[in-house]
């Protein structure tokens, strides 16, 4: 796939009251333009992932909005899948190019969640849920509440082996001036945190937050381009039962597994050749079946893995959620999928800062929707 990152760009994730949507966009989208060496008159195509403006924001039909604030009207199409809109975004822009009818495209992940109380956005995201969950009261934490307890059961797991995503991802995020936590935390502050889906803790939650993030990606590089080269080696989505009750398994998120396997047979990649991955850790146990599914972990033992530095700076070969992940960096849910790439790119530029993982050459992302219902990933290479 003959498919560049160019610039990226990306806000502050966190509690942005002072930011409108379009405000949130136009400077994700200014950054990655700029650092693209474009103008936006040489954008063919604008690529939106959004999930929840039409219930929380009571605006839909935004093509004409967010081209107006990139400064061009161009063909512009906004992809919802829930928290993994942006990663649909994403890889529907990758077709795009592919199939020929645009060569340089932007996408934009955008989501602003935290003008409205905790229950209307919590009520708003069971939107990605199904009717029979919704109507029996469940909320996203309480569905991953569930399958924590299956995998718990399943793999003798306890409540103090999952904390463990959340120690990790606050420490990678204590390294991300864009993050929305910055303070590294303790297994006994997890413990310690208010429960809000048993066995599912505050600091097992990734947070409701605001942010946008916009890529660059085209067929070529610009003339003037200096940075190292990056591509896009694999884009790939699965697809699964909304409901969890229609599912086989609750510790394997068959979705990803459809996806991840096409995208290492795709570019040729082995799961061990991954340098730096980020992964949709929206509560803790969803890192840990992340890391099962895309054959970093053998099952039953990603939470082992975590807690043996496998996956940290510093002490580990193969660094998961450099950025903090959703867990510390915050999950604007149409964002996520984009952020997701632009870690991967800053870090095979070597231009992630103190974060820096060392000779990182290849990349994946996982970005997931709904409890498992849709997922898509991404697979990222350094040309030199
Ligand atoms: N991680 C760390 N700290 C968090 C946090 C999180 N997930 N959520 C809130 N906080 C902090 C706040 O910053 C605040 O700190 P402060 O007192 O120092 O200012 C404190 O905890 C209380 O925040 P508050 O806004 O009252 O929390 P809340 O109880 O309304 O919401 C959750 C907490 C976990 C319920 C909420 O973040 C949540 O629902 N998360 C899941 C979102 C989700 O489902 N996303 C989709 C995934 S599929």
């Amino acid at each position: 796939m003959n498919i560049f990152v160019l610039g990226t760009g990306m806000t502050k994730f966190g509690e942005l009251w002072d930011s409108s949507p379009t405000d949130l966009a136009k400077e994700a989208m200014e950054q990655s333009l700029k650092t693209s060496y474009l103008t936006a008159k040489n954008i063919d195509a604008l690529f939106i992932g959004n999930m929840l403006s039409g219930i929380l924001n009571n605006q839909l039909n935004m093509s004409g909005i967010f081209s107006k604030e990139l400064g061009v009207y161009i063909p512009t199409l906004r992809i919802e899948g829930a928290c993994a809109s942006g990663g649909l975004a994403l890889h529907s822009a990758v077709q795009s190019v592919l199939s020929g009818t645009y060569r340089t495209v932007m996408v934009l992940g955008v989501e602003k969640m935290t003008d409205h109380s905790a229950e209307d956005t919590t009520a708003a995201l069971m939107a990605a849920g199904s009717e029979e969950e919704r109507s029996a009261g469940a909320t996203f934490t309480g569905m991953y509440a569930l399958i924590a307890r299956a995998y718990m059961e399943k793999y003798s797991v306890k409540e103090e082996d999952l904390a463990a995503v959340s120690v990790k991802n606050h420490f990678h995020g204590s390294l991300n001036p864009k993050a929305q936590f910055q303070k590294p935390i303790t297994i006994e502050n997890v413990m310690k945190s208010s429960k809000v889906a048993d066995p599912l803790k505050l600091l097992d939650c990734s947070p409701i937050s605001d942010g946008a993030a916009a890529v660059v990606i085209s067929s070529e590089l610009p003339t003037v381009w200096e940075e190292r080269p990056i591509k896009i080696v694999a884009s790939t989505i699965g697809t699964d039962s909304i409901s969890l009750h229609d599912r086989t398994s609750f510790t394997s998120f068959s979705s990803v597994v459809q996806a991840a396997d096409k995208a290492y047979k795709y570019a040729g990649i082995s799961p061990a050749d991954i340098d730096i991955a980020e992964v949709h850790d929206c509560f803790s146990i969803a890192e840990i079946i992340a890391l099962e599914d895309l054959k970093f972990s053998k099952r039953g033992q990603g939470a082992r893995d975590i807690i043996s530095g496998k996956y940290s700076l510093g002490k580990g070969k193969q660094i998961i959620n450099s950025s903090g992940g959703l867990k510390a960096c915050g999950h604007p849910v149409g964002a996520t999928g984009i952020k997701q790439i632009i870690e991967i790119t800053e870090q095979l530029r070597g231009k992630a800062g103190k974060r820096q993982v060392k000779n990182a050459r290849i990349g994946l992302t996982h970005n997931v929707g709904g409890s498992g219902s849709v997922a898509a990933i991404h697979m990222l290479k350094a040309e030199r």
